[in-house]
């Protein structure tokens, strides 16, 4: 049976108190649903509160970016040490929220991953294309591209330590949501891509998830689809039952 790789991406949601109730609620709807990894990725100042409630549960939490210096000059950002030194092990990079709001670009991605995977973290690498690109009939082109630019000079080694998100970035938040056979394509294209870079068998053996309004109600569908490990959930990770019932989703 196919491992699955199921993360929340909290956003900007979520008290310390809030996060806390959460957990804690949803602890009880996935215990025993030992098929898939369950992450979610929270506000930095909210990542101790839900770790000390996921104790004991198999649930990990992440933080949503992480900046490529160890240290210095940035005001406002947090280096891979200082997650670490949280116990922090996965974090989402290249979220299109960042590249389209916060300016980051395919080279702070790779560096803030490669800084993010020398640290001996998990990466949780996101990218897709946007809505003209699609209708332009160019998605495999900008997957393909994005994919070589944000790992380029990660090593065949650390890519055990990458989880890929297919996000089409027409699909975020939006309520539309790629066709089961649309995210299978493009995952695939992105697979091809890693093939290229590091050989089929690495290839074959990293987790690439979908992205872009998995809710309880696509999300069977959506995994049952060869190329498609996992899913990155935004607003649906919000809500326990919603994303209880995905994790029961990618028991099947
Ligand atoms: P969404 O967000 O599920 O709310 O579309 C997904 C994401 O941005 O990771």
């Amino acid at each position: 049976m196919k491992r699955y790789v199921i993360a929340g991406n909290w956003k900007m949601n979520f008290t310390p108190a809030e996060a806390t109730s959460f957990i804690n609620e949803i602890k009880p709807m996935i215990e025993g649903k030992n098929n898939c990894d369950i992450i979610f990725c929270a506000p930095y100042v909210t990542i101790a509160a839900a770790q000390e409630a996921a104790k004991g549960s198999q649930i990990k939490i992440g933080a949503e970016n992480v900046h490529f210096a160890d240290k210095g000059a940035y005001t406002g950002e947090v280096s891979a040490k200082m997650l670490t030194s949280c116990g922090v092990e996965y974090v989402i990079i290249g979220h299109s929220e960042r590249r389209q709001y916060f300016g980051e670009t395919d080279e702070t991605v790779n560096l803030r991953t490669k800084a993010a995977l020398a640290a001996g973290m998990k990466v949780i690498l996101c990218l897709g294309e946007v809505k003209e690109q699609r209708l332009a009939g160019i998605t495999k082109e900008v997957v393909s591209m994005q994919t070589k630019l944000d790992l380029a000079g990660v090593s065949a080694e650390d890519m055990k330590n990458v989880i890929i998100a297919y996000e089409p970035v027409w699909a975020i938040g939006t309520g539309l949501t790629a066709t089961p056979e649309q995210a299978d394509e493009t995952c695939g294209q992105i697979r091809a891509a890693l093939a290229e870079l590091y050989g089929e068998e690495i290839a074959n053996d990293t987790v690439i998830q979908y992205g872009g309004s998995m809710n309880e109600k696509n999300a069977a569908e959506l995994l049952s689809k060869p190329n498609v490990d996992g899913g990155l959930i935004g607003g649906a990770s919000l809500v326990a039952d919603k994303f209880a019932a995905i994790v029961d989703a990618a028991q099947k």
